[in-house]
């Protein structure tokens, strides 16, 4: 199986997983992808009645033009159901699920819709699946003025960040709330809520990509089809 056909497979489940009636967060990036398509489907095959929050503008688009109810939080601040992709998951020690998110430079409003949701759903391939976080760049969304300070005080902590900058090399790459981006380059994160609390400490730090606990189950794929497991 093709990591593309490892992600329409959970993306489909996980849209099986969706009611009629349900207030739904969409994720972002493409396993979130194939499920807000798969999702879409049945809206329009089945008539399902949801409406929805997105985090990010591209899934909004997407999931409005397949004909979805997507408002904003405002509209909809409360969730049943948030599913969302990982750039890696592993299982914590008391067996709870810790997130590397934010590849796709969506983790703010990630978090946010995941919080306001009552259960978060991890939708990955097995690839994600790792003992320990870190080997993924872990993101940090900052103020931009604040840019020279807190990579001084990320780098200190020897987390080595990385501006984001756009393929094209054309500038540094802006998340949906016009913030930068620093992709911190340290290693196994042997104790990720530690690392959690020194960076948010740090002034100009608006958010970070780890997501401790969040998600009470993750739906991998792989060659035997979909594997569910619970925090
Ligand atoms: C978006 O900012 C991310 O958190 C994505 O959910 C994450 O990068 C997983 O993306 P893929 O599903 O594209 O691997």
């Amino acid at each position: 199986m093709t990591q593309d056909e490892a992600k329409a497979l959970v993306g489909k489940r996980a849209a099986e997983m969706v009611e009629s009636g349900m207030r739904v967060g969409l994720g972002t990036g493409s396993t979130s992808v194939a499920f807000i398509k798969a999702l879409g489907a049945r809206v329009q095959a089945e008539g399902l009645k949801i409406r929805c929050v997105a985090s990010s503008d591209s899934s909004t688009e997407l999931g409005r033009s397949l004909g979805m109810d997507v408002v904003t939080l405002e509209e909809l601040p409360e969730l049943d159901l948030y599913i969302d992709g990982a750039d890696e998951v592993a299982i914590s020690p008391n067996g709870e699920f810790y997130l590397i998110k934010g590849g796709g430079a969506a983790l703010l409003r990630e978090k946010i819709v995941a919080s306001a949701a009552e259960k978060f759903i991890c939708v990955v391939d097995q690839s994600k699946m790792v003992p320990k976080l870190g080997k993924f760049p872990l993101p940090v969304e900052i103020i931009k003025m604040a840019r020279p300070l807190v990579e001084r005080r990320l780098a200190d902590l020897g987390l080595n960040p990385v501006l984001r900058r756009k393929k094209d090399d054309s500038g540094p790459v802006l998340t949906d709330e016009q913030n930068y981006l620093l992709d911190c380059h340290c290693g196994v994160i042997e104790d990720p809520e530690e690392t959690a609390a020194e960076i948010r400490s740090i002034v100009g730090v608006v958010e970070h990509g780890l997501f401790l606990g969040m998600a009470s189950k993750v739906l991998i794929a792989g060659e035997n089809g979909v594997e569910e497991r619970e925090a």
